[in-house]
């Protein structure tokens, strides 16, 4: 059975092997070079003043084009989170720009950039973010409620997503019902539900154990053949291999990347 042609994560799923770097899947849009979705440029990200300054990310490109997913490592305080922060739109950079679809979202008020952010980016926080107050489905399906879905639309759409990722059974729970496992999933669902096509995920993994963690990759790498682009943090080179290429950040800097796209000098050293 090929790996998509069922997504659903569910506890007697097989993890099985990720398919080599680089393979990609003959999907409707993933073509070997789908457009670019995500361009990012001299992206600079610099916290605080004077000595208490952290350059969280120093001068970072990266392209992320559709039918791709980019894992993301690095040590702690690297700079991983920030990144991701600034390709949804959720941070604005010091100096380099942003764009998303061809729109420079770094340039745009905040109202502009959550009002994109919810139409096209679905964001797996690391500490999951759910809201206490609302069940997994109300959580799923606030983002776009909050877009102008109509209700019904939206839960329908909540309800499809967690079915994708194993928790449709726990739709009617708060998130102090659900293990921390659970919750992870809900978050995930949230990314996905809808037609989001940028799929940022900070350790989406990280709460799981190592066959649900599977399971879930492979419904993010399916929903990237689909025609969507990712980016993934992972602290773990198992996660990472479902991923079409890998960057590696260190104080703030790429310092590392594999597959085609890597820059030369970069590639030299890590074979
Ligand atoms: N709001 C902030 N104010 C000041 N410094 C910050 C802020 N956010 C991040 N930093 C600093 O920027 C650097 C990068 O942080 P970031 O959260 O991006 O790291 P990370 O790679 O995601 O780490 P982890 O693996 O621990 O999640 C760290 O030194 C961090 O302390
Ligand atoms: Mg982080």
């Amino acid at each position: 059975m090929s790996r998509h042609q069922d997504a659903r994560v569910s506890s007697e799923d097989d993890p099985g092997a990720p398919p080599a770097r680089g393979r990609r899947a003959a999907g409707p849009v993933a073509g070997e070079s789908g457009p670019v979705l995500l361009a990012m440029s001299g992206l600079t990200r610099v916290h605080g003043e004077g000595a208490a300054q952290v350059r969280a990310l120093d001068e970072v490109d990266l392209q992320v084009r559709l039918g791709e997913l980019v894992a993301v490592m690095g040590p702690s305080g690297s700079g991983k989170s920030t990144l991701l922060n600034l390709a949804g739109g959720l941070d604005t950079p010091t100096s380099g720009a942003v764009a998303l679809a061809g729109e420079v979202i770094s340039d745009l008020d905040a109202r502009k950039r959550a009002a994109l952010r919810r139409r096209k980016v679905g964001y797996v926080f690391q500490d999951f973010n759910l809201i206490p107050a609302l069940t997994a489905a109300e959580n799923v399906a606030l983002p776009r409620e909050l877009d102008g879905v109509p209700l019904r639309t939206a839960r329908s759409e909540a309800i499809a997503a967690l079915f994708e990722v194993g928790v449709d059974d726990l739709a009617d729970r708060f998130p102090e019902e659900m293990s921390g496992g659970q919750q992870q999933r809900v978050a995930i669902a949230r990314a996905l539900a809808g037609p989001r096509r940028l799929v940022l995920a900070d350790e989406p993994t990280g709460a799981l154990d190592s066959v649900t963690g599977e399971a879930v990759m492979r419904v993010l790498r399916a929903r990237v053949d689909a025609g969507a682009a990712g980016l993934l943090v992972t602290h773990e080179p198992r996660f990472a291999a479902w991923a079409d290429r890998t960057i590696f950040l260190r104080d703030g800097r790429v310092v590392d990347a594999t597959g085609d796209d890597a820059p030369e000098h970069l590639l030299s050293r890590s074979r």
